[in-house]
Parts: C-alpha cells; structure tokens; sequence
C-alpha cells in the first residue's frame, strides 16, 4: 500500500528535515510554504489600522512524501518529528494516508514502481 505523509513544521526546520530525509534515501518530496493554524488558533495580532482583524494564520512549511510501502511509514513519521522538534506550541502535525494510484508520467509506469526510484531503494533504514 502506498502512503502519502503530510507534515506540517516550522519554517526554520525545513533544512534540517528535508536533511534527514535524504538521508534516509527519502527522495520524492515537495514542499510547500502555506498559512496555518493550530489549536491555539495562532497567535493573535492585530494589523495596524484593521482593529477586528486577527492575523492567526502563521507561515508554516508543508512538507508532503508518497512512500511506496507503508514499512516506512512509522520510521519517516519518527524522523521527521526528531528533526522539527523544539518542545513547544507549534512544532506542527504529521499526518498519515493511504495513497490509492500513482503514476510516472514520463514512462507511464503505474503503482508502486511509479513511486520508487530506479537508481536506490526508496528509502533504505539507517543504522
Ligand atoms: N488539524 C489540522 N489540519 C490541518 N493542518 C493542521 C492541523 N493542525 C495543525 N495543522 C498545521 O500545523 C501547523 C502547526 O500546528 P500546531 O503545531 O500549532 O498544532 P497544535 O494542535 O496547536 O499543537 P501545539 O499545541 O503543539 O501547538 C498549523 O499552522 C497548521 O498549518
Ligand atoms: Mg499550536
């Protein structure tokens, strides 16, 4: 089964993530800068000039992997909360789903063989 992981993380954390993620021969990664909040509903700031107006959406890094078996899931959800941890409100979510069909355009390959690479195993265990 196929697995989309979508992570939710600090701005600052990017680098150190997408690092790990390498490191692991995770290589099918996009990333995406997006507005968010949390349970806290961000942090309230008022824009000059705009009184009611509540800037609670926070520039945060979306970071979205297809894994071509879900055996890596556990493992890439660990990693990624290791490398974006700092303890406090706002570190972000990870999420979890199952991905239903994938295919490489270029060759038209479809499911799991559309996700790997041919070059590595996607991904290898560390240790
Ligand atoms: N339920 C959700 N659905 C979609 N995105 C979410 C959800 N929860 C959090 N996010 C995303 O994660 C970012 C960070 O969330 P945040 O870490 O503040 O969550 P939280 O539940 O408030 O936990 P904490 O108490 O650690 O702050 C948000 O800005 C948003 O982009
Ligand atoms: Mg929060």
């Amino acid at each position: 089964m196929m697995i989309k992981i979508e992570a939710y993380i600090r701005e600052e954390k990017m680098d150190d993530v997408l690092d790990a993620l390498a490191k692991i021969n995770v290589h099918g990664i996009t990333c995406y800068q997006v507005m968010g909040c949390g349970a806290q509903h961000g942090i309230k700031k008022y824009v000059r000039g705009h009184r009611n107006l509540p800037v609670n959406m926070l520039p945060k890094i979306k970071i979205e992997v297809i894994l071509g078996s879900e055996q890596w899931e556990e493992k890439v959800m660990q990693i990624i909360r290791e490398h974006a941890f700092t303890g406090h409100h706002g570190d972000g979510k990870i999420f979890s789903s199952e991905i239903r069909s994938a295919m490489r355009i270029r060759t038209g390959e479809t499911g799991e063989n559309a996700v790997f690479s041919h070059s590595s195993l996607n991904p290898v265990p560390e240790e």
